[in-house]
């Protein structure tokens, strides 16, 4: 076995943190002069222009992407006992949230083309426990949202986007994230809008939603005095990443741009191969480009090994296979389970070149022709 050094990782958010480097250095030293460390007006400035980047009323800055799809569920009343519908195929964190408010994941199956999840099977499985539907833009691709509202409001439904991976994503020209009743976002670091360390958002245009998430992330909180009127969290984005986050917003659509023409190029260099690449949806951002290919395994050993190009496995074993979630109605979800065998993530920051994108390619066509 040779342990090729790494000559392109899978991502690498400290390259996208060095591009901006003096904005962000701006940034914090304007927070740490302002000597406000918590809720101060890098946290208000940032909710606002995220806010208006999206087209939606309401920002509420959390502790994570997780916080902000537990919260959000919490505020609006799902609880002990009562069901909500989401994919397998993401990340454990979008179940986890459901556990959080004492209500149980039931897992549908997901669309083979977007790999986000299929109205089809959302329909197929509510039950009278039912209360919401978690749909998750996988990879930056969007979910079917015209079809998840309306069976949402057929049948009485609230809906939580996880947004962790979609930043400025669009399904005709309107952003994901104003679709549901709340939408989550994450700002990990590797996300399209990543900071340096935790912190999330949730998104609402309902302002009686948005004052009880403002309570919910502050020990249950009002803003004017210290009284606590309902059980709360601290689950507070802080002032130094709402600035950096400030800085980063300005330039997620760039950023997006560049991701596309990125996955344009991957097409073009990977296009005769025997894999299955991600649908040239307009409106996708990319936050990854995930090839689905037979032998994934060895080929992800064989790059990194031998190439050195590192790629990465979202998600393996998909989440109902998870121990955590045994409790939930574990079904079969077979194109989740093909899914899961094939699919394989290749890098596609912004600061990645196009000659890195051919060299990616090469190294693909050779192992795999
Ligand atoms: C789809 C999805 N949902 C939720 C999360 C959770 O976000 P966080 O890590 O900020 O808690 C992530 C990512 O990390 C994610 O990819």
């Amino acid at each position: 076995m040779t342990n090729h050094p790494i000559i392109i990782p899978q991502a690498d958010p400290s390259r996208r943190i060095e591009r901006f480097r003096a904005e962000i250095d701006e940034a914090i030293s304007q927070v740490i002069s302002s000597s406000h460390y918590i809720l101060g007006t890098a946290v208000e400035t940032f909710e606002e222009d995220f806010a208006n980047y999206l087209g939606v009323k309401n920002c509420i800055g959390v502790a994570s992407g997780t916080d902000a799809l537990a919260l959000s569920l919490r505020g609006l009343g799902i609880t002990t006992g009562d069901e909500v519908i989401t994919t397998a195929l993401t990340f454990s964190a979008t179940a986890q949230a459901i556990l959080h408010c004492g209500a149980t994941p039931l897992f549908v199956d997901v669309n083979p083309i977007s790999l986000c999840i299929d109205p089809a099977d959302i329909e197929a499985e509510i039950t009278k426990k039912t209360k919401a539907i978690v749909p998750v833009h996988l990879f930056g691709q969007p979910a079917d949202m015209k079809r998840v509202m309306e069976i949402a409001s057929q049948n009485g439904l609230v809906v939580v986007e996880d947004c962790a991976q979609a930043h400025g994503a669009s399904i005709a020209g309107r952003k994901v994230g104003s679709f549901g009743d709340a939408s989550a976002f994450s700002f990990y670091p590797t996300k399209n809008l990543g900071g340096i360390g935790d912190s999330g958002a949730i998104m609402t245009n309902d302002d009686e939603l948005a004052t009880r998430l403002r309570r919910l992330r502050n020990y249950g909180m009002s803003n004017d005095n210290r009284i606590s009127i309902t059980i709360g969290f601290n689950s507070r984005i802080d002032e130094l990443q709402a600035a950096i986050l400030s800085v980063l917003l300005r330039h997620l659509d760039d950023g997006n741009r560049e991701r596309c023409q990125l996955a344009d190029e991957y097409r073009r260099e990977l296009s005769g191969l025997d894999l299955v690449l991600p649908p040239s949806s307009c409106g996708a951002v990319y936050h990854q480009f995930v090839i689905s290919c037979k032998n994934r395994d060895r080929l992800s050993y064989q790059l990194q090994h031998q190439e050195g190009i590192i790629t990465a496995v979202h998600y393996n074993p998909a989440l109902h296979l998870h121990s955590a979630f045994k409790g939930t109605t574990v079904k079969s979800l077979p194109r989740t389970e093909y899914l899961t065998e094939r699919l394989l993530s290749l890098p596609i920051q912004p600061e990645i070149t196009f000659g890195k994108i051919k060299m990616i390619s090469e190294s693909i066509a050779k192992l795999t022709g």
